[in-house]
């Protein structure tokens, strides 16, 4: 057992997920100095200290109690399969690191779906999930471990086709790949441990998750002003439903048009500012939101 009482978080040392994860928990205040070489950083100011490691190996830091709290794509968490040990629990999903893990072959291969793969040599790093999707559509192939630059085996010929993730597809392109089938999505998520924590760093855990919920929930969340036309603003609650309790305020003296300001709970696109100016609306401003706290 540990005997410090600050929560430990694993977070991913480099890699896909790296920059956003140390992004997002510096927007919940969390101050550290960044150092690569270095296994474990204290944050100034808050009982948390982080542990940059591979991101392959959180679950199991985080199953054993090594650390508290991880940061790692839900891809990894399937892989592993340690949450049949109920030692880890997922907590949230985060927004970022979206990809997919899906089954690519050579452009030039006849290839449809899964089944086009029946007796073939299929290279991946996430053997345990590719078994486990081939006996649910009933496909007996071939599958050859390996621990990464699976993207290459095509053209080695030590495979006829992958699975691996994707997430721009360029590394699929670039590799003369394309994607036939989706076993899942995925993108990163909090886990923790199982195990109860002591009561004071339970509620630094409460806190922490607070932050987290304020920082996600503004990322989806923006505030909008505009001016129109009075009657417009029926019309305009249903083109941003996600607008909560908007402040309506009068403008001039004869009450014919206001400006209205709300915090939309949605992200405000092109399209929907076009509609908003076809019912009328002008001086449409639409603001990012640091945080929101109910
Ligand atoms: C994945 C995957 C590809 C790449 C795909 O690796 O193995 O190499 O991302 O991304 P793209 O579609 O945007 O080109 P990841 O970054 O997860 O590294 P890891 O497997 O070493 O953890
Ligand atoms: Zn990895």
């Amino acid at each position: 057992m540990r005997e410090s009482h600050r929560l430990r978080i694993a977070i991913q040392k480099s890699g896909r997920l790296a920059e956003k994860t140390i992004a997002l928990l510096v927007k919940c205040g969390l101050d550290f100095e960044l150092r690569r070489d270095r296994l474990l950083h204290e944050c100034k100011e808050f009982p948390v200290d982080l542990m940059l490691v591979r991101d392959d190996d959180i679950p199991a830091y985080v199953a054993d109690g090594v650390c508290d709290l991880g940061i790692v794509g839900d891809n990894v968490i399937r892989e592993r399969q340690v949450q049949k040990t109920n030692a880890i629990e997922t907590v949230m999903p985060l927004g970022f690191g979206t990809c997919r893990l899906a089954l690519a072959v050579p452009v030039a291969m006849e290839c449809r779906s899964a089944a086009d793969l029946a007796g073939k040599r299929i290279a991946t790093s996430y053997p345990n999930c590719l078994r486990q999707y081939l006996k649910q559509v009933g496909v007996d192939a071939k599958i050859v471990e390996l621990s990464g630059a699976v993207e290459i085996a095509p053209s080695l010929q030590i495979a006829d086709a992958i699975c691996d993730l994707v997430s721009s597809g360029a590394t699929l392109r670039e590799n003369g790949l394309r994607p036939v089938e989706v076993l899942f999505e995925s993108q990163a998520v909090l886990i923790r441990s199982a195990r109860a924590l002591p009561p004071a760093m339970a509620l630094d855990y409460a806190r922490l998750l607070q932050r987290m919920n304020g920082v996600l929930q503004a990322a989806q969340a923006k505030y909008i002003m505009m001016n129109a036309p009075r009657e417009a603003l029926e019309r305009i609650q249903e083109i941003i439903p996600g607008m909560e309790q908007p402040s309506v305020i009068p403008l001039g003296t004869d009450g014919s048009h206001i400006a209205i300001h709300a915090v939309a709970r949605e992200n405000v696109f092109w399209e929907t500012i076009e509609k908003l100016k076809a019912v009328g609306a002008s001086a449409i401003l639409v603001l990012p939101i640091e945080k929101v706290i109910a």
